[in-house]
């Protein structure tokens, strides 16, 4: 691959916030290098949460007069930045609500700034939720108010606000239905439910009896619940990785490494309480199409408004996330049809254009069996970490930084 040159020879400075040492950065780079691009700045979340460092004397620094690129990676998979997040949602602590859209963060999910930063983070337990994503916002929040203060011409990959609503599977569903795409029903309005009682209510009202719970802030499948309630039994069965630990009293909730299948009352009623304190969203389940007695979704990339990189997910149960020893299909060809292909295209490239501040991002799409009719149910703005999928002879990373390039 030979390498590019751009304006007139100049090429855009990039900037990229992320954790340095994760996997992600390392891909990006690589194909930095590949293509004959200078090494993006990397400039990490938890300096930047902890406030050593500041985006303005970093652009200052980086600035030639011209734009330049910034790509808000994910925060995920790193201890110190998940604590710092969790303080910066802490109710002891101020901060930029505009991207938040819940009123209050009430106590019985909350805990202070210091308690947070001392959080002693077992693997796999799920801390604060609704809390870690409002100190997500307040970040986003507070790194786009100080780029726009440097006066400094920048563009995002995804804008700070595209990130907070993609992050938000509530506002998700609106946006994507107020631009017109087909999105699950719902039991009841958006973030109406509150309970396990006021889920009952709901189900009998709308009669749906097999829905997907989520917390509307997770991601990963982390709080996801694939629900039935057999109406003339009452008998349930909540399908999730959802994983329950009593201490001294109390319990806590952690991710499971594979599905449990959970049919006692006391424990769904605990499990959705949780999952409905913390803020849920609930849909009606779509039964998914299947290939060789499999059900599968579609990871479709969407980069610049275009539909690229592939990945079909096939499982033998209703999760299909690939950490989950989920199996992964490129070869699409055999699997869907040219009309399915086509529609899983138009579908993820429609519901890029509800963000419109963000120019890549990973759509899962459903094709409902038996219909064809698909659907967008979850928009990744870091959804382009997908091993071994290729597009015109190129990983994901590879193909951005192109697609980058071309733009210029
Ligand atoms: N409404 C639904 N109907 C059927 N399957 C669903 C539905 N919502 C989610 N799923 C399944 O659960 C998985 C995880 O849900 P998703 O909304 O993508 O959450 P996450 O952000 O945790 O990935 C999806 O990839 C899909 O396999
Ligand atoms: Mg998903």
């Amino acid at each position: 691959m030979g390498s590019y040159s751009s304006n007139g020879g100049r090429e855009t400075p990039f900037l990229l916030i992320g954790n340095p040492a994760n996997k992600r950065t390392k891909g990006l780079q690589a194909a930095r290098s590949k293509l004959g691009l200078a090494p993006a700045v990397v400039l990490s979340y938890e300096q930047l949460l902890k406030r050593n460092v500041y985006i303005q004397d970093v652009l200052q620094q980086m600035t030639g007069g011209g734009e330049i690129i910034i790509r808000l990676d994910a925060p995920g998979e790193d201890q110190a930045v998940e604590r710092e997040l969790i303080a910066w949602g802490a109710p002891d602590r101020s901060g930029d609500d505009v991207f938040w859209s819940a009123s209050s963060l009430p106590e019985r999910i909350s805990i202070s700034a210091t308690d947070a930063l001392a959080l002693p983070l077992q693997h796999g337990r799920i801390y604060y939720p609704a809390q870690w994503y409002r100190g997500y916002c307040r970040f986003l929040a507070a790194m786009q108010r100080e780029v726009r203060a440097s006066k400094i011409a920048v563009r995002w990959v995804n804008s700070p606000g595209s990130i907070a609503s993609m992050f938000d599977k509530r506002s998700c569903w609106q946006l994507l239905s107020r631009h017109g795409l087909r999105v699950p029903a719902l039991p009841a309005p958006v973030g109406a439910v509150r309970s396990y009682d006021e889920l009952q209510t709901a189900i009998s009202s709308s009669g749906m009896r097999r829905l997907f719970i989520k917390l509307a802030c997770g991601s990963g499948a982390s709080g996801v619940i694939a629900y039935q309630i057999n109406p003339r039994t009452g008998d349930e069965l909540a399908i999730t990785t959802i994983g329950i630990e009593e201490h001294a009293g109390s319990s806590s909730f952690y991710n499971a490494g594979l599905l449990r299948h959970y049919r006692e009352h006391s424990d769904i009623r605990q499990i959705i309480d949780w999952v409905c304190r913390e803020g849920a969203h609930i849909e009606r389940w779509i039964e998914k199409d299947s290939f060789e007695s499999k059900s599968f979704d579609v990871r479709q990339l969407v980069v610049n408004g275009e539909a690229c990189h592939t990945v079909l997910r096939l499982s033998s149960t209703p999760i299909t996330n690939l950490h989950l020893r989920n199996e992964r299909r490129m070869d699409i060809d055999g699997i869907l049809s040219a009309e399915v292909k086509q529609a899983v295209k138009l579908t993820s490239e429609a519901a890029l254009r509800a963000f419109p501040g963000s120019t890549a991002a990973g759509v899962d799409v459903l094709v409902q069996r038996g219909s064809g009719l698909t659907y967008a149910i979850d928009i990744n703005p870091f959804g382009d970490l997908l091993y071994g999928a290729e597009y015109e002879g190129m990983n994901t990373y590879e193909w951005q930084m192109r697609e980058l390039l071309r733009k210029e």
